[in-house]
């Protein structure tokens, strides 16, 4: 009997493995075929007894290191001044924050390496967002990343073909066997790729709610408590912040119109949650790092250095440093849309919008070719949503509670009437819930900085 048929049998029977047995597993997912490559089925086999079995903390730790170390890793010289940090969300429907993010970490002095991944199902991608952009490469190399983001201060880029391999196709497997909800496997899959990054700090964003990979609260609070808890073991200083998915974050979803917000956000005109984010993010970053007292102190610093404009002239030379033609680039975003078809759904009656499900817009947009049922579909990148109504906002009969581009006319059609279905009208408002619920600290921290 192969050493691992019984570690599948031992994992589906409930028993911890031992940290040889699971890095063994992680040599057999990369190894090529004559030295030992495991075959698709006993992978699968095992997924599907972590799914049900769980991890305890030291597995969960083993496999994630093991993950990290199956391919190259970033190193970046050692200065205390320029704090290396990343932020990572789970993903949702117009979470377009890491694009004015980044530049703005630039900004602040710390140098961000942000490696990001593509949208799947209802949530966009970054590098989807970025490959809208005429030009813009997001295939970099390492060594590249490491000389852009010591000279420009960041680098937005795809995980490396030499990056965490192992993700790549354990990922590959799960999404086409029903293990991509585990929060063990989650867990192990984002930190590894993070941990690869060779960061001091990362704050993630672990949302919540309906347009969210975790819609219930509870769970989504536990896997931000794994996810903390191992990458502050790991000794990279990490908080996350739960935040609601509910609908969708600013006014916009689909990926170009998902820049145009970006830009607007940069410009200091953007929607005000989507602004509320970015600074969040970057407050927190500027506190674990010791670089502001509290956080009210880092909101205010955050906040002048968006509005300063230098986040948005770094943001330019991000996008001229990576390829893109600025010439189209800058035509494009004087167009009101790029996608042939364009329609309005409006408010049947007055009142207060108290609905604007965000997994409802989200398969809109990924039915009008915006985001992938598959790993390999083709993405449409002009098609989307905007002029979104904001749960809680006052609205009169006929006004628009959403603007639809879409490539046909018959696609448009279709989106309208489903689109319809997200919204909801009350007579008079309901009383908002916070944007970010909840955020999770390292488990050491003294109580009084866990409040500020
Ligand atoms: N994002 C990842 O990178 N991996 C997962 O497993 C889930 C979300």
């Amino acid at each position: 009997m192969s050493s691992f048929l019984q570690s599948i049998e031992a994992k589906r029977d409930g028993h911890a493995l031992s940290d040889d047995a699971l890095r063994r597993f992680v040599a057999g997912v990369v190894a090529e075929v004559p030295q030992g490559r495991l075959p698709d089925y006993q992978i699968s086999a095992f997924l599907m007894a972590i799914y049900f079995q769980g991890l305890d903390d030291r597995e969960r730790r083993t496999l994630t290191l093991a993950m990290r170390d199956s391919g190259e890793t970033l190193s970046f010289a050692h200065d205390p001044t320029r704090p290396v940090v990343d932020k990572h969300s789970t993903g949702g429907v117009g979470d377009k924050v890491s694009l004015p993010l980044a530049p703005l970490l630039a900004c602040l002095g710390f140098r961000v390496p942000m490696i990001s991944g593509r949208g799947l199902g209802i949530t966009g991608g970054t590098l989807d967002k970025l490959e809208s952009i005429p030009g813009f490469t997001t295939r970099l190399s390492r060594d590249r990343i490491l000389r852009q983001v010591e000279t420009l201060g960041v680098a937005l880029a795809g995980q490396t073909e030499h990056m965490v391999p192992a993700d790549r196709r354990l990922y590959a497997l799960r999404d086409v066997t029903g293990t991509v909800p585990s929060r063990h496997l989650i867990t192990a899959s984002i930190l590894s790729k993070k941990l690869a990054e060779g960061l001091d700090c990362l704050v993630l964003d672990v949302k919540f709610g309906s347009g969210a990979f975790m819609r219930d609260f509870d769970q989504a609070r536990q896997l931000a408590r794994n996810l903390v808890d191992l990458a502050n073991d790991c000794g990279v200083h990490t908080r996350a912040l739960l935040t609601s998915m509910d609908s969708p974050l600013g006014r916009a979803a689909g990926n170009w119109l998902e820049i145009r917000e970006t830009v607007a956000c940069l410009s200091g005109s953007g929607p005000s949650d989507l602004r509320e984010l970015v600074l969040a993010c970057a407050a927190h970053l500027l506190v674990q790092t010791g670089r502001q007292p509290d956080l009210t102190d880092a909101i205010e610093a955050a906040a002048n250095c968006l509005d300063s404009g230098a986040p948005l002239a770094r943001w330019n030379d991000l996008l001229a440093a990576q390829g893109a033609d600025l010439a189209r680039y800058a035509s494009m975003l004087c167009a009101d849309t790029l996608a042939p078809a364009i329609g309005v759904v409006r408010a049947h009656h007055s009142g207060f919008v108290s609905r604007a499900d965000s997994r409802i817009l989200g398969e809109v947009i990924r039915d009008l070719g915006g985001g992938r049922l598959q790993q390999d579909s083709v993405i449409d990148p002009h098609v989307g949503i905007d002029q979104l109504a904001k749960p809680g906002e006052p609205i009169r009969a006929g006004e628009p509670l959403c603007r639809i581009h879409a490539r046909t006319a018959t696609a448009l059609e279709h989106a309208l009437t489903t689109a319809s279905a997200a919204f909801q009208i009350n007579e008079s408002p309901e009383p908002g819930s916070p944007l970010i619920r909840e955020v999770i600290l390292p488990p050491n921290l003294p109580r009084a900085r866990a409040e500020e």
